[in-house]
């Protein structure tokens, strides 16, 4: 279930917006004002003009409701909470359970033209409602007259894709996904909400860091840690010893600690050199993950593998280092280069051919809203493939017992065609396309499944705008020994990754000569 609570200082319409997104979406509304008036036998206005108005915060963190039978009731529904105050009750549920919409009164509006009674002084009120806001998923605003609308707007469409989150089972390295739209303004509070305190270092590329770092650094510093952006230039050629050196030294001159917390923000390349840094520097150090690409988002961000680029190879030095938390907010895939995107797709429909044919289905169906960027798709689909991950690595956490394999599919081709176009050609997720579609023909040779499965995904893959057939030009002999040097091939033989049907896969032991004969 999902709670959504509207957070704001007084008159700033979060009862009137409270009411109408619950008639849209059809769901219960809670007024905490409500609760603090039957509480208290009296009307919020006698309870300021008798007490005055600091007595708002504990009267409101006493009627705040407790996550228990009365919130768990309806588990289909969604449910709206607005009110007065916002006490640090509660905070813990509903910055793991609720996605909260902060709304501001503009200052054009003066809040007593929408208040039944005088003002009271608003000494401890104001910073303890502002800091609230700012912890927020997202700040609407308030404005007379037409300003109802813009807010329902708003929040409407951030409701439609209200925050899920997806717990990823590792004992005591557990620790959630949280996937939704506006997130990054509550990045702090969300930390601090775990435990998390004292200096952060926010480590991102410099690119990523010109979009997104003012909005994590406020964040955090409004919940009270101690920032310092850390940024090195853009690019996979960065992902390497020399430049983990350089982060290494501004770590240290941050002036990070044993418990300080390393925030990485950004794409593969940021999460699996700042994770590996966090992994290694002072023995090992927390670490937080706002992954910024939709490989980021699905992949990337989750499980805990980091790694590092050697001369000799990609990823060949690494570490497995699980974050305390991951906050995908899919807002940040619009600033995303349209091919990144499309190569962030890629591993969805991966997700949807070896585990899921709902999901598979489902981006059959709907790829054009997805392809145009719709909150609430991408929010469901990040989280669908983020529960496949998290399932395959609570399995499998160190790739031991054979379990994350299942993720390979398409990789092994995928990988001798990134390699024999040296990185330059295609984007990783475009090679894993390639790769699919040739893991479906072993597998339809192989008689593992039929032409109608092979189709489908190579119809989708197209509609996507993923390119489906190895280049012309390329020997089979060529990848063949490509496939034999990948790292995953033991004693010349590969466990490959076939598909029996959109949805379930089987695994069979072949050499890469074997695989290419059947193409
Ligand atoms: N550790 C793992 O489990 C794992 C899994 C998959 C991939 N990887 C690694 O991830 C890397 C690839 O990561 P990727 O596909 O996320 O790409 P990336 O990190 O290389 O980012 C791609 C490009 O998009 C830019 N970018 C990222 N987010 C942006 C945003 N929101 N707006 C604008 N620009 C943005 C980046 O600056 C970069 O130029 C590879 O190094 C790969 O080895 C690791």
């Amino acid at each position: 279930m999902v709670h959504v609570v509207l957070t704001g200082f007084m008159a700033t319409g979060k009862t009137e917006v409270g009411r109408r997104l619950a008639r849209i979406l059809a769901c219960p509304f809670m007024d905490i004002d409500s609760l603090v008036e039957v509480a208290a036998g009296r009307t919020v206005a006698e309870i300021f003009a008798n007490e005055g108005e600091p007595c708002s915060i504990p009267r409101t963190a006493a009627a705040w409701p407790r996550p228990g039978p009365s919130c768990a009731s309806r588990p289909d529904r969604k449910r709206f909470s607005g009110g007065w105050g916002t006490p640090r009750a509660g905070r813990s549920w509903r910055t793991r359970t609720a996605h909260q919409i902060g709304l501001r009164a503009s200052r054009r509006c003066s809040p007593s033209a929408h208040l039944r009674m005088p003002l009271p002084p608003m000494r401890s009120t104001l910073p303890s409602s502002a800091s609230t806001t700012s912890s927020s998923a997202c700040a609407g605003s308030w404005r007379d007259g037409d300003g109802v609308q813009v807010v329902e707007a708003e929040a409407r469409v951030t409701a439609e894709g209200a925050v899920q989150e997806v717990e990823v089972g590792l004992g005591p390295r557990s620790y959630s996904i949280v996937i939704g739209a506006g997130l990054l303004p509550g990045v702090g509070t969300r930390l601090a909400s775990l435990g998390l305190h004292g200096r952060a270092a926010v480590v991102t590329s410099e690119r990523i860091g010109a979009l997104y770092r003012e909005p994590i650094v406020e964040s955090l510093r409004a919940a009270g840690f101690h920032p310092t952006a850390v940024e090195f230039p853009d690019g996979e050629e960065h992902k390497n010893l020399a430049w983990l050196a350089v982060l290494y030294d501004r770590l240290l001159e941050a002036g990070l600690e044993r418990r300080s917390l390393v925030v990485a923000v950004g794409g593969g390349v940021v999460t699996d050199l700042a994770g590996f840094a966090a992994a290694t520097l002072l023995r090992g150090l927390p670490m937080a993950l706002v992954p910024t690409t939709l490989v980021g988002q699905v992949d990337a961000a989750i499980g805990g593998k980091t790694g590092m680029n050697h001369v000799l190879g990609k990823n060949l030095i690494g570490a497995f280092h699980q974050p305390r938390v991951v906050i995908a907010d899919v807002d940040v895939l619009r600033t995303l280069p349209r091919r990144e995107f499309i190569a962030g797709l890629s591993e969805t429909i991966k997700y949807g051919i070896i585990r899921d044919a709902a999901l598979f289905r489902h981006l059959e169906e709907r790829l054009s809203e997805v392809l145009e960027l719709r909150r609430d798709l991408l929010v469901g689909l990040v989280a669908a493939c983020c529960r496949h991950k998290a399932t395959v690595v609570g399995d499998d956490e160190r790739e031991e017992g054979g379990g994350r394999m299942v993720l390979n599919f398409g990789h092994t081709m995928g990988h001798a065609l990134e390699a024999l176009t040296d990185y330059r050609r295609f984007l990783h997720g475009e090679a894993v396309a390639i790769g699919m579609v040739a893991a479906a023909r072993v597998s339809r040779a192989l008689g593992r499944c039929g032409s109608e499965t092979v189709g489908r995904l190579e119809r989708l893959l197209k509609r996507a705008g993923l390119p489906t057939e190895i280049p012309g030009g390329m020997t089979p002999t060529a990848l063949a020994l490509a496939m034999q040097t990948d790292k995953k091939s033991v004693d010349g033989r590969i466990r490959f990754v076939c598909v029996e049907e959109i949805g379930r896969t089987s695994f069979v032991e072949l050499t890469a000569q074997e695989i290419v004969n059947h193409l």
